[in-house]
């Protein structure tokens, strides 16, 4: 965590131009903290198996982060959920305006991929990260998830559909953060493929407890906006949050026993972060 800090600092956008606060604006929301839950995820794959290309990971690592502190910050956008704090900081649309926002996000999001060419990995490796990250980050997952969100604000959905809502909104992006650790150490596709699906289930648990702490929180223990969802697809607006709370627990049923399906080496790279994030509805 640390050494992913370091390099996230040392790796901020630092642009030369006469913008008033371009890089002060691009930087804000990457600084002000969060969990690094993703990065988290990639790097743990990698230390179980391959320590020794952990720094190599660390680009692909960050470029995660760059592309989940976009999708917040054009999430919280007026358009979008319209929401006044994120990360303990006012929104970057309050601190500035709309179009600072917008293009922030842009250009976060185009820098994910610049870091990610640049990486310090073979080709190969790295044309594969861009695939799953543009898919599941992008058309193919949080996109398409943001899409339905807002879509049907109002319009209420099935508990199956809100599912496949949290799938791409949240849970492939959570998936491929897995995958794209399995993919810098050549893990095998079999078992690429387990990390995957683990890491749907694992982020789809992550949205609904999103959801609950939307419904349970206040904004200063968030640190964002939060009793924001009153126009949502959320599972508290389905089911209320009891139910959503036995949801949450056999979800964590279905996790744990994958966890458990993982080899020793897998298992002891992934406890710290799996522990720390399984149970935070409870
Ligand atoms: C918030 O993500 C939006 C969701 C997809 C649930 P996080 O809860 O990971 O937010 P940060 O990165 O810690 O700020
Ligand atoms: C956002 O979900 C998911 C993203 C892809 C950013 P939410 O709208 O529930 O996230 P928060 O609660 O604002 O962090
Ligand atoms: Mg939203
Ligand atoms: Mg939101
Ligand atoms: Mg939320």
């Amino acid at each position: 965590m640390q050494r992913f800090e370091a390099y996230l600092k040392a790796n901020l956008p630092d642009i030369d131009t006469f913008h008033p606060y371009y890089n002060k604006a691009m930087r804000a929301m990457l600084l002000a903290g969060g969990k690094r839950f993703r990065p988290m995820l990639l790097l743990s794959v990698v230390e179980a198996y391959e320590p020794l290309l952990f720094e190599g990971a660390l680009a692909p690592a960050f470029a995660l982060e760059l592309l989940h502190t976009y999708s917040l910050i054009h999430d919280d956008l007026p358009a979008m959920d319209n929401a006044s704090l994120r990360r303990g900081l006012k929104t970057l649309h309050v601190t500035y305006d709309e179009s600072t926002a917008i293009l922030i996000g842009d250009a976060l999001n185009t820098e994910a991929f610049y870091h990610l060419s640049k990486a310090p990995l073979r080709d190969d490796i790295k044309i594969k990260l861009i695939e799953l990250l543009a898919r599941d980050g992008g058309t193919y997952g949080m996109v398409l998830g943001q899409s339905i969100d807002i879509h049907f604000e109002n319009i209420p959905l099935t508990l199956e559909q809100i599912k496949e809502l949290h799938r791409n909104k949240t849970a492939k992006l959570i998936a491929t953060s897995l995958q794209m650790g399995a993919v810098i150490i050549g893990l095998e596709k079999k078992k690429q493929e387990e990390l995957y699906q683990f890491g749907i289930d694992l982020g789809l648990l992550f949205q609904i407890q999103d959801d609950i702490i939307d419904e349970t929180q206040s904004e200063e223990e968030a640190g964002k906006t939060t009793g924001n969802d009153g126009d949502k697809n959320s599972f508290i607006n389905l089911i209320g949050l009891e139910t959503t709370i036995e949801e949450a627990e056999a979800l964590v049923k279905t996790v744990e026993q994958q966890f458990n399906g993982f080899d020793e080496q897998l298992q002891s790279g992934l406890k710290d972060i799996v522990q720390k994030y399984l149970y935070r509805h409870r």
